[in-house]
């Protein structure tokens, strides 16, 4: 029987497990899918699969009518230890549960395509989880590491999502490098600094070539949250107005918006019922028209749907100078023409953020920009001009490199199976 290995890139936006073929030293296939879960609305008495995950998530929380419960960037939880389940209907989802099931939902397909059940695999992970804290990133590793156990992999191994996509990236090259790896996701972006050799691909020692490892916690959904914040909330009602006493007039507390800005918000906490205070600040508000979209989002839980129309706007000005952000649903209207001036200046801190980050890593790694033979940007969100700009402005002399955003980790993952000699 032929042997596999899969290598597993568990994304905030997106999911990827390549399949290593271990005797012919090659990648077999990949398989892509986004990180999203849908629980229906009506729980199926007879079945206990009572939700879809992966593009088919989109598509049956659209058939339901938005009702149901709809999961996106999962992974963040992993590092939360303020959240311990959530419960969907009479069954109860601690945070291993959740990730489970993407895992799972790559395995089956996985084994389908190779005709095996493979139980062996390098599971990716950012450099830090959330901030760099060891408590929280402990936490997140062990339950990633659970959700492998439940999804059916006995033999689990780590390694770092930047490595991952630079050993896929030493690859294409034709000599030795030191090489500057940035993977830019949907939750964080990742550094490694190491020496590639395509001599040494599949290797066994590759520790003296790492030289320095990094991340913080912004990627693409800081952006988008950003985005939502400064040009979806004004048409939820941020500025609304309402009496709270007789002749006093207040502006409605922002705290309200925070929630419709975040994931983890909308995924957990929000819940579908509409709090009475919101319907409160409604009423005095003198029904405004705004306001109420806020009470038709949270009620049908457009949330998904308005970020699909952020995160298109996003996408068009990679390319463009401006796009339109539009939305049309039960009554939510909104057609507004963004430019990239604008777009750049609101994710400018999260921007910021990471160049920064970038600059004391490499100071505190002792990297010299002249040292550098190439740059790897990889990630979905290495696409954004800001992003482009950053690098080609901090290393204007060293030659940037980029391709395979979606797919390049896990099949790193998979070329990492020294990790299982010991
Ligand atoms: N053409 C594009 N332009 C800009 N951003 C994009 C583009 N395509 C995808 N993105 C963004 O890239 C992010 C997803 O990238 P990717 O799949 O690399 O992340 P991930 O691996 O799931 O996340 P992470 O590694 O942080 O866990 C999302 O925020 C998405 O909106
Ligand atoms: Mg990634």
């Amino acid at each position: 029987m032929k042997k596999f290995l899969y290598g597993i890139d568990f994304g905030t936006t997106n999911s990827a497990l390549a399949i290593y073929d271990e005797e012919a030293k090659e990648i077999h296939s990949t398989i892509i899918i986004p990180s999203l879960i849908y629980f229906y609305q009506q729980f199926s008495a007879t079945s206990d699969k009572n939700y879809v995950v992966g593009e088919d998530a989109i598509t049956a929380y659209l058939n339901d009518d938005m009702k149901g419960r709809f999961i996106k960037s999962v992974k963040q939880i992993l590092s939360r230890s303020s959240f311990s389940e959530t419960r969907i209907h009479n069954k109860r989802y601690n945070a291993s549960d959740l990730v489970a099931i993407i895992l799972k939902e790559l395995k089956d397909r996985a084994d389908q395509l190779i005709g095996q059940d493979c139980r062996k695999a390098v599971i990716g992970r950012p450099v830090f989880f959330d901030d760099d804290d060891v408590k929280k990133d402990t936490l997140a590793q062990t339950r990633l590491n659970k959700a492998a156990e439940i999804a059916g992999f006995e033999e689990i191994r780590f390694q770092f999502e930047p490595i991952g996509a630079a050993f896929a990236y030493e690859k294409s090259l034709v000599k030795k490098e030191n090489v500057l790896v940035a993977d830019l996701g949907g939750g964080t972006t990742d550094f490694t600094y190491l020496v590639l050799d395509p001599e040494k691909v599949g290797s066994k020692d590759r520790k003296n070539d790492m030289m320095a490892n990094g991340g913080i916690y912004i990627g693409g959904d800081s952006f988008d949250s950003a985005f939502m914040w400064e040009k979806g909330t004004p048409y939820f009602g941020k500025n609304t107005q309402y009496e709270a006493t007789p002749g006093k007039v207040l502006t409605v507390p922002k705290s309200l918006f925070v929630n419709i800005c975040s994931w983890e918000q909308m995924n957990f906490f929000n819940g579908l019922r509409i709090q009475k205070d919101i319907e409160d600040y409604y009423y005095f508000s003198g029904n405004d028209r705004k306001f109420k979209n806020l009470i038709t989002l949270i009620e049908n839980n457009l949330g998904y749907s308005v970020f699909q129309s952020i995160e298109k706007t996003k996408i068009t000005l990679t390319n463009a100078d401006t796009a339109k952000f539009t939305y049309h649903k039960m009554g939510i209207d909104i057609d507004e023409k963004i430019g990239l001036a604008d777009y750049e200046q609101i994710i400018g801190k999260d921007v910021d953020r990471i160049a920064n980050y970038l600059d004391d890593f490499m100071l505190k790694n002792n990297i010299d920009p002249k040292n550098i033979d190439s740059l790897f940007l990889t990630g979905g969100t290495s696409m954004v001009v800001s992003i482009q700009k950053l690098f080609k402005n901090r290393f204007p002399h060293v030659n940037l490199n980029s391709g395979d955003n979606f797919k390049s980790v896990a099949k790193g993952l998979a070329y990492s199976g020294y990790l299982f000699d010991n």
